[in-house]
C-alpha cells in the first residue's frame, strides 16, 4: 500500500530542503500532503508544494473551504505518518507544551500517528536548555527525533543545527514506516482517557530506557600547546560512540560530549563536540541531570600552564621550549561529588597491569558506582575489540574478549537493569 506522509514546514531558512524531500518521498511512490506554517511561507510558497505533492496545500486552520473539504482532525489521521521538517525551535516548543495555535500545531496535538521531527536551527538555540529540555519531553512523549547535522550555518556560525540532508530524512521515515506496528511509540502514552492505548508490553522490553537520560563522554582531548600543536592520546572514541548508540537503540535520550574524533553521530543521539578537558567539564555539567552518565572519555591527565599565542619557534640553543603542565579537572570525580550526580555513575579505566586492582582503587577515589576496566595493553585503543571486567563495590564481573559493539550492548542492558525500578 502506498505510505501517506503529512509533511509540516514550519518557517526556517532550511524550509526550501522541503521541496527536494517532497521530490525524492514522491519519486518513492509515497503520497505527501503539505502543510505550511505562517512564517514558512516566507520561505517556500503553496503554489511549488501543491505542484510537487500533487495535492492541496494547508495553511491555515480557519480556512473554510479547506475545513469543508477536509477537517483538521481527519487530516491528521489521514497518514502514516507525520512528518515535521524542518522543525524549528519555536515548535517544538509548542509540541513539547501542547500549544495549539494554528493549523500545524492542532493537526500534531490531534494526531493518533507516529511523529518524526526534524529539527534545524541555530547552534546556540539547539544547545539552549529550553530547547533540549523540549526535545526531553518530545522524546518521553514518542515523537521520533532526528539530530541536527554539524556545518556552516545560514547566519555564519558553525556547529550542530543543520537539517539533515533530505536524503538521510527519507532513510529515516523508511525506517519508521517499516516499524512493526506495535513500535508506535505514541501507543505507549499513559492512560489519559479511558478509551487511550494501554501500554504495551513488548516496546517496553524493546526500550529498556525510554524516559532516561544517559550522558556520555568519548573520544580523547586535545590540550594546545599553540596554534598547531596539541598534547592528545590514542583514543579513537569508538566505544563511547557505540555505547551511545546502544543506549538510544534502548529508547534513552542520549546526550554524548565527544572530543575530537572522526566518527558520525549515531542516530538519536545529541552530540556536543568538544576539544579539551576543560570544555568536556563544562558541556558535562551543562546536560546534567541524567540518570545515568557513563565517562568513556579517555581525558588528558594534564595541559599546558599556558598555551603560546603564537607557534613555538626552535631559538637555535638546542635547547627544547619548556613545557610547563598543570593537572585537569578530574570530570568523573566532579560527577562523584556532584549536587547533581547521576543516579548511576559508570568508569572507565584505562589499564595495562593489574587491572581489578587499580580499577577497585579508582571506583573509591572518584565516588563512581561501576568501573568498566579494559585491558589496554594489547590493541584496544584504536581497535575494534574490547576486554572488559566490570567492577563494583560486590565484586567483579569479567566479560570474555568481545567487539566493541557487543559490549555497548551488554552494558546498556545492565544500565537499564540498575535503573530498573524492580532493581534492588
Ligand atoms: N576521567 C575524567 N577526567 C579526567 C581523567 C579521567 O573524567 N581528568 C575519567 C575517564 O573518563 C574514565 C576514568 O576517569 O572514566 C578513569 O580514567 P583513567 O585515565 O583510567 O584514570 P586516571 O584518573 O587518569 O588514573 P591513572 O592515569 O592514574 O590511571
Amino acid at each position: 500500500m502506498t505510505s501517506r506522509i503529512l509533511l509540516i514546514i514550519s518557517g526556517g531558512i532550511a524550509a526550501y530542503k522541503s521541496l527536494e524531500l517532497v521530490r525524492l518521498l514522491r519519486k518513492r511512490g509515497m503520497t505527501v500532503r503539505a502543510v505550511l506554517t505562517q512564517s514558512a511561507q516566507q520561505f517556500v510558497t503553496p503554489l511549488s508544494l501543491g505542484a510537487l505533492t500533487e495535492n492541496p496545500v494547508f495553511t491555515d486552520l480557519f480556512n473554510l473551504k479547506d475545513e469543508q473539504e477536509i477537517g483538521h482532525i481527519q487530516l491528521s489521521r489521514q497518514a502514516d505518518l507525520v512528518v515535521v521538517a524542518p522543525a524549528t525551535a519555536n515548535i517544538l516548543a509548542k509540541m513539547a507544551n501542547g500549544i495549539a495555535d494554528d493549523l500545524a500545531t492542532t493537526l500534531l496535538l490531534a494526531t493518533d500517528k507516529p511523529v518524526l521531527a526534524v529539527p534545524a536551527m541555530n547552534v546556540r538555540m539547539w544547545h539552549h536548555r529550553a530547547t533540549q529540555r523540549n526535545l526531553e519531553r518530545l522524546h518521553a512523549d514518542g515523537v521520533h527525533i532526528m539530530t541536527p547535522d554539524d556545518g556552516a550555518m545560514a547566519c555564519g556560525e558553525y556547529g550542530t543545527g543543520r537539517l539533515p540532508e533530505p536524503d538521510a530524512i527519507v532513510a529515516e521515515i523508511e525506517r519508521l514506516l517499516a516499524l512493526p506496528k506495535g513500535f508506535d511509540p505514541l501507543a505507549d502514552q499513559p492512560d489519559f482517557a479511558e478509551d487511550a492505548p494501554q501500554f504495551s508490553t513488548s516496546s517496553e522490553t524493546n526500550a529498556p530506557l525510554r524516559g532516561k537520560h544517559v550522558l556520555i563522554t568519548a573520544g580523547p582531548t586535545h590540550e594546545p600547546i599553540d596554534p598547531v600543536r596539541y598534547i592528545a592520546n590514542r583514543s579513537s572514541g569508538k566505544q563511547g560512540f557505540a555505547i551511545a548508540a546502544a543506549a538510544a537503540q534502548a529508547g534513552a535520550r542520549v546526550t554524548l560530549v565527544a572530543g575530537p574524533v572522526h566518527l558520525p553521530t549515531p542516530q538519536g543521539v545529541t552530540r556536543i563536540d568538544v576539544e579539551t578537558a576543560r570544555e568536556m567539564l563544562v558541556a558535562v555539567e551543562s546536560a546534567l541531570p541524567a540518570d545515568a552518565a557513563i565517562m568513556v572519555a579517555a581525558v588528558a591527565d594534564w595541559r599546558t600552564a599556558d598555551a603560546a599565542d603564537q607557534k613555538l619557534k626552535k631559538d637555535g640553543s638546542g635547547q627544547p621550549a619548556p613545557l610547563a603542565l598543570v593537572e585537569n579537572p578530574d570530570i568523573l570525580a566532579t560527577l562523584g561529588r556532584h549536587a547533581q550526580r547521576p543516579t548511576l555513575l559508570i568508569g572507565f579505566a584505562a589499564e595495562t597491569q593489574k587491572i581489578a586492582d587499580h580499577a577497585q582503587a579508582k571506583l573509591a577515589r572518584k565516588g563512581a558506582d561501576w568501573i568498566v576496566a579494559n585491558d589496554v595493553s594489547g590493541d584496544v585503543m584504536g581497535g575494534d575489540a574490547n576486554s572488559v571486567q566490570i567492577v563494583t563495590a560486590s565484586g567483579i564481573d569479567a566479560w570474555p574478549v568481545m567487539p566493541k559493539s557487543l559490549v555497548a550492548e551488554k552494558l546498556i542492558e545492565k544500565v537499564a537493569d540498575a535503573l530498573s525500578p524492580h532493581a534492588d
